[in-house]
């Protein structure tokens, strides 16, 4: 690997992606470029998934640099409940010092934590009931809920993310949140999402957990559950866009972590992708999308918080371990060379804290604490005690339970007419078998510096030009003597000497439910990050995957450009595996390699469309 040059990752590609013309070429932010080259060294690119690292990376400099565009408003008055909380906090943990030992686990009374699907049903009502009572709540403003998501801020948050510190002002983060919510309802905790638990199963979009009893619809805007219809000023309406890249965590990713001594082993950025518990985090955020897809809006949608104490109870789990490794967490704080990550640099956001006193074993032994994520094991009697989860007894491990499938029958239809029974609310006992990706499309939110309007953005065309993999047998066999030869299908480009290619396809890492349709059809997707304006969009075409190329059009929205500010995006394109795709620009008529980052001046208006219909026509 001492040759690697910086990009090659994004070169192995096989996709080609062309960007419209004339439209100017940039530069990719040297800081992004930095990204990109510490993995490519660090890391065995056939392991990787491009899109995760770059996905990584990108919001990790979006965030750092975030203070050149468009952020939420922050209520000032939100500082003096900050101040509140950890003097409570200091009063609690002083008096739980004072106590004896004998007597103080039972005075501690911790706040208990526990998994989103072993609440009982009067628990979970109770812990909807606080939140939405937290977005009525008009001590702060616009109200209590949506000052605390403005707060996940990149303006004043600046070392929240890519480095140390990240699990220590989450962890911080979480507790003022949890303040807020027990001031609507004491009894309340943060239930943590156990994603491995979704993660499990064939298909985690149509988890029980995307329904109207839990969390909400997880396909566009959130229209069933306790959180419908949410709104927020800037970001609009709450949207979700499940299935359109990322992945969840799984088992082995969170024993890959435990596997690790160090907390240096499991944080940016000296951690290795496997290891990364905030590279792995990313990938949960990019699965779910829409508002959770992108870090300053990501706060606006309640699971952001059950997501982020899911991580917080991993580092639990592993400062756990690290105890009984005589490994001491509050003093294992990583080196680092990021000043924003420094030990000793007062928090962010929370002065009365060192970045280090996030690491502080104080919270969760006097504050708050978590219960086991249930477990079950191959013995045939075994259950997860939970009627959201089934036991796979094949593997014994608990897997929650698809919600029902769109499809009823007639009678199925006309008995939940008489009962009024929601659809969405009826689990289904096994493990649903869907059609991966291709049953959904794409619901952007269409935020722009500070507002949700699609008419505030423009189309610009893309074309997809797509290879055929090697080693993949699609059903359509040459016959022989009758008899089908299923070795090699006949749209193999292998077994022609005209279509053998020279090179092979860099064997990238690609996302673990990664399969193939039967039919070859694929979705291609086209990420735009905004550069110079704060906006994420993503759109997809489908190709055929069986034949030796194939090419689409799909048209992703920029933000329009005016006279004095033209657009500057960063356009990445990848397969539904994650394999990142090699870019092109048009120019005098022919396709060159380029940088994917453009700027688009309103003078340049040909190349793009104000509307898709223009786009479209354009091409
Ligand atoms: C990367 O990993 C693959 C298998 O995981 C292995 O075959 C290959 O040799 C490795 N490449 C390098 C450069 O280490
Ligand atoms: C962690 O520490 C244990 C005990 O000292 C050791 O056996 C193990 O190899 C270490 N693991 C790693 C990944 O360094
Ligand atoms: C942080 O400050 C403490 C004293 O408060 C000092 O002992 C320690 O060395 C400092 N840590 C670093 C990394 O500078
Ligand atoms: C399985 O669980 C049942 C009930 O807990 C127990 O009686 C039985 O002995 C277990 N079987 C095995 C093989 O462990
Ligand atoms: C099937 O096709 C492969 C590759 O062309 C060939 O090697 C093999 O002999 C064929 N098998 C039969 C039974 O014809
Ligand atoms: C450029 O933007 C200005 C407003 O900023 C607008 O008046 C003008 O028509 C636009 N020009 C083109 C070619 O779109």
């Amino acid at each position: 690997m001492d040759n690697v040059k910086p990009l090659r990752w994004l070169t192995l590609s096989l996709l080609l992606m062309h960007v419209a013309s004339n439209i100017d070429n940039i530069d990719i932010p040297s800081r992004l470029i930095e990204c990109f080259s510490e993995w490519a060294k660090k890391e065995n690119l056939t392991y990787i998934v491009g899109q995760s690292v770059l996905h990584s990376c990108v919001s990790g400099y979006l965030w750092e640099t975030g203070m050149e565009r468009w952020t939420p408003d922050i209520d000032p008055d939100i500082s003096k409940f900050i101040s509140k909380d950890a003097e409570e906090r200091n009063n609690r943990i002083r008096e739980a010092e004072s106590t004896d030992a004998t007597t103080a686990s039972s005075y501690r009374n911790l706040r208990v934590r526990k998994e989103y699907r072993m609440l009982t049903d009067e628990e979970r009502r109770k812990y909807h009931r606080a939140v939405k009572a937290l977005k009525k709540d008009k001590r702060l403003k616009p109200n209590t809920f949506d000052a605390i998501a403005n707060y996940h801020n990149a303006k004043i948050q600046n070392s929240a993310h890519r480095g140390p510190n990240f699990l220590g002002w989450h962890r911080i983060f979480l507790m003022m949140y949890e303040d807020a919510l027990r001031r609507m309802d004491p009894d309340v905790t943060i239930p943590y999402w156990d994603c491995t638990l979704d993660e499990a199963m064939d298909d985690p979009s149509k988890s029980m957990l995307f329904s109207a009893r839990f969390i909400g619809t997880g396909e566009g805007e959130v229209n069933k559950g306790p959180f419908k219809d949410w709104n927020h000023a800037s970001f609009g309406k709450l949207k979700r866009d499940t299935n359109n890249g990322g992945q969840l965590m799984s088992y082995e990713d969170v024993e890959n972590i435990l596997s690790r001594n160090y907390t240096s082993e499991i944080t940016t950025p000296t951690a290795n992708y496997k290891y990364n518990l905030e590279v792995l985090h990313g990938n949960i955020h990019s699965f779910v999308s829409g508002h959770l897809g992108e870090l300053t809006s990501a706060a606006h949608d309640p699971l952001f918080y059950m997501l982020h104490a899911f991580i917080d109870y991993i580092w639990w789990l592993f400062r756990n371990k690290q105890e009984t490794n005589g490994i001491d967490p509050s003093e294992d704080y990583p080196e680092t060379s990021n000043k924003n990550h420094h030990p000793n640099r007062t928090m962010d956001g929370f002065k009365m804290y060192r970045n280090i006193d996030g690491y502080s074993d104080k919270w969760t032994r006097d504050i708050y604490t978590y219960d086991m994520s249930p477990t079950c094991s191959k013995n045939k009697s075994s259950t997860c005690n939970s009627k959201w989860l089934i036991c796979d007894h094949y593997v014994g491990r608990c897997v929650t339970k698809a919600r029902r499938s769109n499809y009823r029958s007639l009678l199925q239809r006309y008995s939940a007419f008489m009962s009024s029974t929601p659809e969405t609310c009826q689990p289904v006992d096994t493990i649903e078998y869907g059609c991966f990706k291709l049953d959904t499309t794409i619901q952007n939110t269409f935020v722009v510096d500070g507002s949700a309007d699609s008419s505030k953005w423009v189309y610009l065309p893309v074309k997809i030009i797509n290879e055929r993999k090697l080693a993949e047998v699609f059903r359509s066999f040459g016959v022989k003597n009758g008899n089908a030869n299923e070795t090699l299908d006949i749209y193999d480009s292998e077994q022609y000497n005209k279509l053998k290619r020279s090179e092979d396809d860099g064997n990238m890492g690609t996302y673990r439910k990664c399969q193939l349709s039967g039919s070859g059809a694929s979705k291609i997707f086209v990420n735009v990050y905004g550069l110079n304006y704060f906006g994420f969009s993503v759109e997809y075409t489908i190709v055929d995957e069986r034949v030796a190329l194939s090419a689409g059009y799909t048209y992703v929205p920029v933000r329009k450009p005016t006279t004095d500010k033209p657009s500057e995006a960063f356009i990445a394109a990848c397969d539904s595996c994650g394999r990142l795709c090699k870019p092109f620009c048009r120019e005098d008529g022919t396709y060159k390699p380029c940088t994917a980052a453009i700027r688009i001046g309103n003078n340049s208006n040909e190349q793009y469309g104000n509307t898709y219909a223009d786009a479209f026509l354009n091409t």
